[in-house]
């Protein structure tokens, strides 16, 4: 299909980088639609492993395009920061392209960010601190600054003498012991122009184009459904539309491009921040999915909390993404358990509730509902190979009878399956099923 998304149905971090790259190989055009280098999508190729905030997970494709669209918000600095590393490992990034469209993260926004959440006090979101809600509200409040007026010097200082005066006193209000140099700024930022103007252009008119031709195009979504703005557990949220709808206008081209959508799910589920979190667990068991999955973040290095799968979010995400097959990574982190446990409903005031509530304190009172699974082996590498080779019928008795249970509860047919975390190990089962 010409349009294929890929999102998150949880809290982000759900694999989805590494399932990109595996569908890239299909693809011609690769798209991030969204969010900024609060993503941290890792890829493990061989034994290289890659950790992408800005550029799309397509990039390690050399013979793929690679697009920053217009729905993205770009810290320059961490961009160029990143395009520079991957060229000294040998992968160049002239296959990028970014939207002359997209925002421009300031060092304002990152000082705001920090800002913010101090003055929150008990109430943190716990954000990555990169400046992305401040840098949206700025889009919001049509104060932002765009790639296409980064590349261009005079209306650059033009935008940034009006901009760093009034957000300095902002930042001094706020109680920030930091503000920003405007003369510095100014150079910083214009040279940044410099460096990244023969990239900037109108993408949506490359995706358009490559659709008309009948190019395959793989959306590429950030965070997760449960963080995004409308609909995830507000206001612990990230400040982008991370679900698949989001795609088309992220990426400059009509809902009509979007064929298919994969959701990508954790075996379990993780959160990194604050907020709710219904199936979290504490203790041991929390301790071992944590060192075994090697739950700490790709950007900020936080350790992730962790907690059984919760059909409930799954079902909402599913409602609100349409996901046309689901990837459902990470199972080998499960492996070598007794007992493997999945939230089917919750419980609220002893009546069954199945869909996730708006309200955070209607949330805070529900008690998730468990249905426990014997646990699988774990596969060594004559095992994998034979899965690889098999399909799924190859697979441990007690993982089929997991997914195929999730498969019936959520109403989602599994796609591809996650063993490890080599961009090898994943099982591919759109042909099989
Ligand atoms: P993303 O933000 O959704 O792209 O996910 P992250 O890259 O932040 O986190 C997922 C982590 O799990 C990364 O370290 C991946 O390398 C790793 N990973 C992805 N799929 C699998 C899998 O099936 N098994 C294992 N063990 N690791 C995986
Ligand atoms: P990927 O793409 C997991 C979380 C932060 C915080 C909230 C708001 O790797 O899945 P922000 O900096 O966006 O204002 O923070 O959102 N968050 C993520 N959690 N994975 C991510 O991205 C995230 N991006 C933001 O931890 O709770
Ligand atoms: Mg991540």
């Amino acid at each position: 299909m010409p349009g294929l998304v890929v999102v998150g149905s949880q809290w982000g971090d759900e694999g989805k980088g590494k399932i990109v790259d595996f569908l890239a190989q299909e693809a011609q055009v690769i798209v991030r639609f969204q969010g900024g280098n609060n993503a941290g999508h890792s890829v493990k190729v061989g034994e290289e492993l890659y950790k992408l905030h800005h550029l799309p997970s397509g990039i390690l494709r050399s013979d793929k395009l690679a697009v920053i669209g217009n729905g993205v918000v770009i810290d320059p600095g961490v961009l160029l920061g990143e395009i520079e590393a991957l060229a000294k490992r040998g992968k160049s990034a002239s296959n990028l392209r970014i939207s002359d469209r997209a925002h421009v993260i300031m060092p304002y926004h990152r000082l705001l960010d920090g800002a913010e959440e101090r003055l929150r006090k008990g109430s943190k979101v716990g954000t990555t601190g990169r400046g992305i809600g401040p840098a949206y509200s700025d889009k919001a409040a049509r104060l932002g600054i765009r790639m296409g007026e980064l590349i261009d010097e005079n209306l650059l200082e033009e935008k940034l003498r009006f901009a760093i005066p009034l957000k300095n006193k902002l930042l001094q209000a706020f109680g920030s012991e930091t503000t920003i140099d405007e003369k510095k700024a100014l150079e910083e930022f214009a040279e940044y122009g410099r460096l990244l103007k023969p990239l900037v252009t109108d993408t949506g008119a490359i995706v358009d184009e490559a659709l008309s031709r009948g190019d395959k195009v793989l959306f590429e979504g950030a965070q997760g459904t449960m963080l995004d703005i409308d609909h995830g557990t507000y206001p612990f949220v990230t400040s982008s539309t991370t679900v698949s709808g989001n795609a088309a206008s992220g990426s400059g081209v009509p809902p009509s491009a979007l064929h298919e959508v994969i959701g990508v799910t954790k075996a379990y589920t993780t959160r990194v921040g604050e907020g709710p979190f219904p199936t979290e667990l504490k203790g041991e068991l929390q301790e071992r999915i944590a060192e075994k999955g090697g739950e700490f973040g790709t950007t900020t290095g936080r350790s992730r909390r962790c907690g059984w799968l919760d059909l409930v979010v799954l079902r909402y995400a599913h409602s609100l993404n349409g996901f046309t097959g689901l990837a459902i990574t990470k199972v080998d982190v499960l492996g070598g358990m007794d007992e493997v446990k999945v939230c089917t409903h919750y419980r609220l005031d002893g009546r069954k509730l199945t869909r996730f509530p708006s309200d955070l304190r209607i949330l805070e009172r529900c008690e998730p509902v468990y249905e426990s699974f014997k646990g699988w082996e774990d596969l060594d590498s004559t095992r994998m190979e034979d899965v690889l080779k098999g399909g799924f019928s190859r697979l441990p008795r007690s993982l089929m009878d997991y997914i195929r249970f999730v498969e019936k509860e959520s109403g989602i047919r599994t796609v591809l399956i996650g063993l490890g975390r080599r961009r090898s190990e994943l099982l591919d089962l759109r042909k099989e099923r």
